[in-house]
């Protein structure tokens, strides 16, 4: 039953003390948030990975990207589990490192490798922390960055203080949102499709383009409509709108606010008693910030129930059979990422945090 299973999880983490930490990514659900030693948005929970020292596991309930993550970040004898394998997420999944590879030499053919006159490289990659590492390892070898949600911005402007142009991928969303907050215009902004020569576009709109977008995104975030945020704003006049940055362009101009998970939380906390507060993510999040605060209206602007599959793939089932191997001494669904690609791709996540105020 649910009570035993509860029951099993916390009696193993009384066993393990210290040697055990549980992170729990916002959109997890309640069943195993209540376990969480940490809760946070992934930049948070990828730094909670590196604050641990006496964590001989760090058992992630989050999605894969996030695990291998903190495997790069944590010490060598730090065990990173994810209670379930198929946890993914299909954003990351929609760049792979060959396509990814060949989109980079057709921009080197184009733009050439040398640096100009000013010493900027021709082109900069950013991944959004939302991919695998053998990518965040592609953006460490080639002079790229990591970025999360909560400092895309800091990000590009740290890549055009280096280069002429930034190569974002996978979600087009956040690159889009990020880059017209900067100023960038939407012809500077083409986005690349694989399938075709050039990306599919002439080479004068590749030497013009500031932003090169990938063309993924986040099958929850791309739900949200201009739509609801209308129908929202007629039922509740004066209701505040916060959406995640994952969301489209005209969903983003829309609302009130956009930020990462954590941004969102934030929002919520400065609001007043009595406020109406729609949000654009997903719902496992949104529904705990409404129990949170009974005093205030909260709830998800997607009227049909959005979570992130992935996410929810992280059970207390498996947390508990996770914990139970621990017990016994065996290690259960381990994330190592093998030596080269971490190495890599601890450069770029290493750039990320050196380029945060
Ligand atoms: P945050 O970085 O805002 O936590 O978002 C992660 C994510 O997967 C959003 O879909
Ligand atoms: Fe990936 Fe979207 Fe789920 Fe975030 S919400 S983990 S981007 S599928």
């Amino acid at each position: 039953s649910d009570d035993e299973l509860h029951a099993r999880i916390r009696a193993a983490k009384e066993t393990l003390g210290n040697k055990l930490v549980i992170l729990g990514h916002f959109y997890q659900r309640d069943e195993v948030i209540q376990h969480a030693d940490f809760v946070g948005d992934s930049f948070q929970l990828a730094n909670a990975a590196l604050t641990m020292p006496d964590a001989e596991a760090i058992v992630f309930c989050g999605v894969h990207f996030m695990a291998e993550t903190a495997d790069i970040l944590a010490r060598p004898e730090q065990h990173v589990i994810l209670p379930n394998l198929a946890a993914g997420c299909s954003m990351a999944d929609m760049a792979d490192e060959d396509t990814v590879e060949a989109c980079w030499e057709e921009l080197m053919d184009i733009y050439g490798s040398e640096p100009d006159a000013d010493g900027k490289q021709p082109v900069i990659p950013v991944t959004y922390m939302n991919s695998s590492a053998a990518l965040k390892a592609f953006c460490g070898r080639n002079g790229g960055i990591v970025c999360t949600s909560s400092n895309a911005s800091t990000v590009l402007e740290w890549a055009f203080e280096r280069g002429q142009r930034v190569l974002f991928f996978p979600d087009q969303h956040l690159g889009r949102n990020t880059a017209k907050a900067m100023g960038i215009t939407m012809d500077q902004m083409p986005m690349w499709n694989p399938r075709k020569p050039l990306g599919g576009h002439t080479e004068e709109v590749l030497l013009d383009a500031k932003v090169l977008l990938w063309h993924g995104f986040c099958s929850v975030h791309k739900r949200f409509t201009v739509g609801q945020i209308k129908k929202a704003r007629e039922e509740f006049p004066g209701v505040k709108i916060i959406v995640h940055p994952e969301a489209p362009m005209p969903v983003v101009d829309a609302a009130d606010a956009s930020g990462s998970t954590d941004a969102i939380r934030k929002f919520v906390e400065a609001s007043q008693p009595g406020d109406t507060i729609a949000i654009g993510t997903e719902v496992n999040m949104v529904n705990r910030l409404a129990a949170e605060y009974p005093d205030r209206t909260i709830f998800c602007l997607d009227p049909v129930v959005c979570p992130c599959s992935t996410m929810y793939r992280i059970h207390p089932g498996y947390l508990a059979w996770t914990l139970d191997g621990l017990v016994e001494g065996e290690i259960r669904n381990e994330i190592i990422v093998d030596g080269d690609t971490a190495t890599y791709a601890k450069v770029a996540l290493e750039r990320m945090l050196s380029a945060l105020p």
